[in-house]
């Protein structure tokens, strides 16, 4: 490969494309990047301020201020910041502060980026995008075990709700709305574990990269 590529995998929560994106970025020898940290980087710094995450001037400016080290933390995946993140992502200020890191990140080596709108705005040029799917229920049990794993326990109603809740606002925001772009692929993976996920999404990505 001569030219650097980039893959976008965009998709609803705890639909694997975390999982998905990291293995192909091992695959492809690609830098990945989780563009949901970003978001929930924002949303831990408002809340640690005492700030409100639906405030933009707050979220803006911790958009703006935001550092390599806050995407570090070890608290950024809590049900909390699940919220705020979904919060702070809706506010176009926040949004226009983090774009030009996500674009750059690509600029040396091409990346494997995952989140919301990497297909369609960060990079719609991307050479492949993916968008990674299951069903509700598939990926209730899925962040349900993942809470089980990190010692905490929900309860798997709530986590079903919580992930239904974020999806509609996330679908249903003006700004940069969770929505599959038109030339992405549509990889549902409720009858997949991670293995298989990976061949299938492997085999479209050589596809693609087969036809130039
Ligand atoms: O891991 P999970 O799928 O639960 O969420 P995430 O990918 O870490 O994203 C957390 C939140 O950040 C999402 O609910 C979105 O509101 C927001 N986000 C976004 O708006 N755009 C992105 N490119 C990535 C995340």
């Amino acid at each position: 490969m001569t030219r650097p590529i980039v893959i976008a995998i965009d998709g609803p929560a705890a639909s694997g494309k975390g999982t998905l994106a990291r293995r192909l970025a091992a695959a492809f020898n690609l830098p990945y990047l989780d563009t949901g940290l970003l978001y929930r980087a924002v949303a831990r710094r408002v809340l640690d301020r005492g700030g409100d995450p639906a405030d933009p001037a707050a979220s803006a400016e911790q958009a703006r201020t935001l550092g390599r080290l806050d995407l570090e933390r070890g608290d950024l995946r809590t049900p909390e910041v699940d919220r705020a993140a979904s919060a702070v992502a809706s506010i176009k200020p926040v949004r226009a502060a983090l774009l030009d890191f996500q674009r750059r990140f690509a600029d040396a080596s091409g990346a494997v980026l995952d989140g919301r709108d990497i297909g369609t705005i960060v990079f719609p040029a991307a050479d492949v995008k993916l968008f990674v799917t299951a069903s509700l229920d598939v990926r209730a049990k899925r962040r349900h075990l993942e809470r089980l794993a990190h010692g905490i326990d929900p309860g798997y109603d709530s986590v079903r709700a919580e992930l239904a809740a974020r999806d509609a606002a996330d679908r249903a925001r003006a700004a940069a709305p969770l929505v599959q772009a038109e030339d992405a692929l549509l990889l549902d993976t409720s009858e997949m574990d991670a293995d298989h996920a990976f061949t299938a999404a492997a085999d479209l990505v050589n596809k693609v990269l087969a036809r130039g």
